[in-house]
């Protein structure tokens, strides 16, 4: 959450910083600030609730000709969203932006005397005050001694205004990735922005100092001894960082589904079998565990119901899956027998990290399937399967989901193989039918302006319910919490069988239902409850497998027909019609698809 930039070098700052924030805005779009360093001295501070085209247009009426600067895209946590709460925050000579949260921001307030001088309720400028109060001329001392202070995360930038030219960074948890780049140097909250104008960079360790300056980038552990960066090749492909053309990334990245899963898939099928040794999983890793935990949140940890389902029967061994921000309370059992799956798609969701810390303590062996390279629960893991989906820019997520159970089919077909549920010939048509997917999944996109037309009869809607069973359900899961994140309409995914057991009362026929039906083993029920809903005067959408056939005196309102696949990855072409879905209402209330309200794509407060 919160995007941050800076840069110093030969340019002017403003534009390369305010272009960045525009790139960076996914992580939060509350509000937007910029502080530069003035070529005459002192640091000019600007900030706006709103976007960071309403920045921009602030901009311009004092365009800043510094050449160092610090930029800051915020999604509020401490106070509301107001321009006084917006970053930069100033305190006497310090300027600071922070992602994170200062847990002890109130404990530092009544220390420190900080309650009649702050201008904001944001923890970010108790950190500033801090600062200024250790600040005596060596900006290496006060920020060693201002965080050892702070109790919390932290991704901090800070500029002094007798030191022009010369940006600090530390941080606690909340990543920040450094590069050189636009002849200086500059850093960010994540390497979407760096991409696009290094080839290198690196991710600030926890507890390290960095200064970047013009000419060169320092770096400092907190005993002051000067630390050598850990390089890394970016490898973002910068276009598709781009709408190419789309009105928004969300139709763009689903739009893209079956090239990065074919991408993500072909790699790592050798000789007919999933094989994942290209990515240093050793076979031992799966055989020995004797059972699975998954920990992940949203998207991605419906992708890891998905892959439960199918492991359990496929594999044979117990899964759990866990929601990360609920895992470390539960009293979850794992221990040196477990293997421990964290999936995320920025590699940053900080209960999905706190997740993984917590099973190593266990003595659990982790395993991460993350997109974005070298983020911090792909650090922290044992092991990282990369799903390469490229950069996902819209909020909700899609292309990551199918790229994630892209993976999850892999390591279940290499564990089935290995572990002996599958014989060499099961294996391989295993593998057969998942290639088979991206252009399953093109014949549904192909088809979109269907699922156009039918998003239409849920538009004015104020409840839709989503039903099915087994796999269906875990579909669904996913499906609804696309409709309720970008169209606003209340959606529930309900297991259909759990219909009668209470929330068919809610059942009237003001009420969408939405029904997927793709797997052989519960159609018959789920027809039974699809008429359950009927009965009661609700219109029912279908997405059904193809060749499942419909009782001729059903009167459906809308019915879209699945290419059909095995039914265990069925998951993939309903996936695609249920985000068309959701997308085209979104698009059709005329909502800002890419940027929902309240929500950011990073997410890294607990
Ligand atoms: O980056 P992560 O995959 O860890 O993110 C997890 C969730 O925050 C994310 O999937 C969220 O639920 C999306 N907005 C869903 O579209």
């Amino acid at each position: 959450m919160c995007g941050i930039i800076g840069y110093t070098g030969a340019e002017e700052a403003e534009n390369i910083i305010v272009d960045a924030l525009e790139v960076l805005e996914y992580r939060g779009y509350d509000s937007a600030g910029i502080a530069v360093c003035e070529a005459d001295g002192g640091i000019e501070v600007r900030k706006c609730a709103g976007r960071v085209k309403d920045l921009r247009s602030l901009c311009q009426g004092k365009r800043s000709r510094g050449t160092c600067g610090i930029g800051h895209t915020r999604w509020a946590t401490h106070g509301g969203v107001s321009d006084a709460n917006a970053h930069p925050h100033k305190f006497e000579n310090v300027a600071v932006v922070h992602n994170g949260i200062i847990e002890n921001y109130r404990d530092l307030i009544r220390r420190y005397h900080l309650e009649d001088r702050l201008q904001s309720q944001t923890d970010s400028e108790v950190a500033a005050a801090v600062l200024a109060h250790f600040y005596n001329g060596d900006p290496l001392a006060a920020i060693r001694k201002a965080v050892l202070k702070l109790k919390g995360t932290f991704a901090l930038s800070i500029l002094f205004e007798d030191i022009p030219g010369v940006i600090f960074a530390v941080r606690n948890v909340s990543p920040i990735v450094i590069a050189r780049a636009r002849e200086g140097s500059m850093l960010a909250s994540d390497v979407t922005v760096l991409g696009q104008y290094a080839k290198e960079y690196f991710v600030l360790p926890e507890f390290y100092v960095a200064v970047l300056k013009k000419e060169d980038i320092e770096l400092y552990d907190m005993s002051g001894e000067a630390a050598a960066p850990e390089w890394l090749t970016v490898n973002w492909d910068v276009d598709r960082s781009s709408k190419g053309g789309y009105p928004f990334y969300m139709e763009k990245e689903i739009m893209e589904q079956p090239q990065v899963i074919k991408e993500t898939i072909m790699p790592r099928i050798r000789e007919g079998i999933p094989d994942l040794s290209a990515d240093g999983i050793p076979d031992s890793l799966l055989l020995e565990c004797k059972r699975i935990c998954l920990v992940a949140c949203g998207t991605a940890m419906h992708a890891g119901l998905v892959g439960k389902a199918l492991m359990q029967s496929l594999v044979r061994i117990h899964m759990d899956v866990e929601l990360a921000s609920e895992f470390m309370y539960s009293d979850a059992i794992v221990d040196e027998e477990t293997l421990v799956i964290a999936i995320s798609q920025s590699g940053e969701t900080i209960d999905t990290l706190e997740a993984v810390k917590h099973a190593k303590k266990n003595g659990a062996r982790t395993l991460a399937v993350v997109n974005v390279r070298g983020a911090s629960v792909a650090r922290v893991s044992d092991y990282v399967i990369y799903t390469n989906a490229g950069p996902e820019i819209a909020v909700a997520s899609t292309k990551a989901y199918t790229t994630q159970l892209a993976v999850l089919y892999l390591l279940i077909g290499r564990m089935a193989y290995i572990r002996g549920s599958f014989g060499e010939k099961e294996a391989r048509e295993f593998a057969k039918e998942l290639t088979r997917v991206p252009d399953v999944m093109q014949q549904v996109l192909d088809r979109r302006e269907e699922i156009h037309y039918i998003a239409r009869s849920i538009l004015n809607a104020r409840d839709v319910f989503m039903i099915g069973r087994g796999l269906d359900y875990s579909i669904l899961l996913e499906g609804s919490l696309k409709l309720k994140e970008i169209s606003y309409i209340h959606s529930e995914a309900y297991a259909s069988g759990e219909l009668k057991h209470g929330t068919i009362a809610l059942i009237t026929e003001d009420t969408p239902v939405v029904a997927v039906v793709t797997q052989s083993k519960v159609q018959s029920k789920e027809f039974s409850n699809i008429k359950e809903v009927q009965s009661r005067g609700a219109g029912v959408i279908l997405f059904m497998k193809e060749t499942f056939s419909l009782e001729r005196e059903a009167v459906w309102d809308s019915i879209f027909k699945l290419p059909a696949m095995e039914d265990g990855f069925m998951v993939m072409p309903a996936s695609a019609a249920l985000q068309l879905l959701a997308y085209y209402v979104s698009l059709d209330k005329g909502l800002d698809v890419d940027k929902p309200r309240n929500l950011a794509k990073v997410v890294t407060v607990e």
